[in-house]
């Protein structure tokens, strides 16, 4: 049963895109949509329909009873999505569940897909929180990344989105683009700044496998280019008032750092809705079990009968699971959060400990550990000790 001390959060996957991005791996397919940036009424009422029966299985079989900390809703890109859908959406999870009053209620939305009319209307349903995915300010640099819009059209849907009131706004950025310099992703980054967003999340670009990218990978900056962009970009950020609080993350006060993937990099527990959504949840008596789920990928199949596969994380792969999340946060994680989250006690972590203070990639503080700046910019060496 669902009702332990581990905070549960909700993740909601719309899989649906106007393109396939060349760089992304993400459960996203094209959809025909006529020049229109909505999806059909039918395909967004039977998704609902059936998001909200796969809440009905999972809550049904994992007895959850815990009330929801965070909501994100991610793609995909979920602003094709209506405001009325997100509302039917939202008023089935409450009768379903409690939500915590204060919850962060995030939407992803693409520029171009989205106007001011919508984002009144995802606020007036419930949204708090709006991702807009910019990923450049730069119209050459988003052209290269195979993106549907412009850097002004990026401009007016944060633009858009303070007019519909959101005082919660998050930009996603990526550097290490294709020709990228170091003052190509500072003006990214001062172009961002000129918008006052509460948060952003600077992703450096990865070439993912079963990508355009990574079948044609162009020609990206070098490896000492790369540190120098997130060095730079780093301290540029820390010094214009954007915390980082996480290796890609940054907000203006920690009252404005992302809840829902604070749960994530803390281990918490979350149910994963829609096509290919990931969820994990606890059960801590009688025997200490995390069971990772996975629904039906293809988004016919998951409208037919939304499948779920289960399985259990074995007990060899916990340490590194949790070191994988909690490291790449700032703040850390307290020994006893290790235990409380893993079953296992934090006298496991000793071998891992001691050689990551002597690389100065770790600091223990009391019964605290934390990465050094050092520690996240090298997360991968740092979890190679694991
Ligand atoms: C799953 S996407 C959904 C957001 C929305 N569909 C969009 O693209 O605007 C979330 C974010 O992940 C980031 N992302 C996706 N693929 C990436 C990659 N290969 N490398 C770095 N960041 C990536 C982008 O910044 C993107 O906005
Ligand atoms: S719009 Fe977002 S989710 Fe869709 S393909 Fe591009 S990066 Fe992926």
């Amino acid at each position: 049963m669902h009702m332990n001390n581990i905070p549960l959060a909700l993740y909601i996957h719309f899989p649906w895109c106007e393109k396939k991005c060349p760089y992304c791996d993400f459960n996203s397919h094209v959809l025909d949509l006529n020049a229109s940036t909505d999806l059909e009424p039918e395909l967004e009422d039977a998704y609902i329909d059936q998001l909200l029966f796969d809440l009905d299985r999972d809550i049904e079989d994992f007895q959850i009873e815990a009330p929801i900390s965070s909501i994100f809703m991610g793609g995909g890109t979920p602003s094709l999505v209506s405001p009325q859908a997100i509302a039917r959406l939202l008023e089935g999870i409450s009768q379903r569940l409690s939500i915590n009053p204060k919850a962060e209620c995030t939407l992803e939305a693409n520029p171009g897909s989205s106007d001011q009319v919508k984002f009144q209307g995802y606020r007036a349903a419930g949204i708090n929180r709006l991702s807009l995915g910019i990923q450049s300010f730069s119209d050459t640099k988003l052209a290269a990344l195979g993106r549907v819009h412009s850097g002004a059209e990026a401009l007016a849907a944060v633009e858009s989105a303070r007019q519909a009131g959101f005082d919660n706004i998050n930009l996603d950025l990526i550097h290490g683009l294709p020709g990228q310099t170091a003052q190509d992703a500072l003006s990214d980054l001062e172009r961002a700044h000129t918008l006052f967003p509460e948060h952003l999340s600077w992703y450096q670009l990865t070439i993912e496998p079963n990508t355009v990218f990574f079948n044609r990978t162009p020609s990206l900056p070098t490896e000492s280019d790369l540190d120098q962009i997130s060095t730079e970009g780093w301290s540029w950020l820390n010094d214009h008032g954007y915390g980082q609080y996480e290796v890609s993350a940054f907000s203006r006060g920690n009252h404005y750092q992302s809840q829902h993937n604070l749960n994530y990099w803390r281990f918490g527990d979350y149910i994963g809705l829609g096509a290919g959504a990931h969820g994990k949840v606890t059960q801590q008596q009688p025997d200490f079990v995390i069971t990772r789920t996975r629904k039906s990928r293809i988004p016919n199949d998951y409208l037919k009968a939304a499948k779920r596969i289960t399985k259990s994380v074995e007990a060899a792969d916990l340490r590194l699971e949790f070191l994988m999340n909690a490291l790449r946060l700032n703040e850390g994680f307290l020994l006893s959060d290790f235990s409380q989250r893993t079953g296992l006690a934090s006298s496991e972590l000793v071998d891992f400990i001691a050689p990551g203070l002597a690389q100065g990639l770790l600091i223990k503080e009391d019964q605290k550990l934390r990465p050094t700046q050092r520690g996240l910019q090298f997360l991968d060496s740092l979890l190679l000790l694991a």
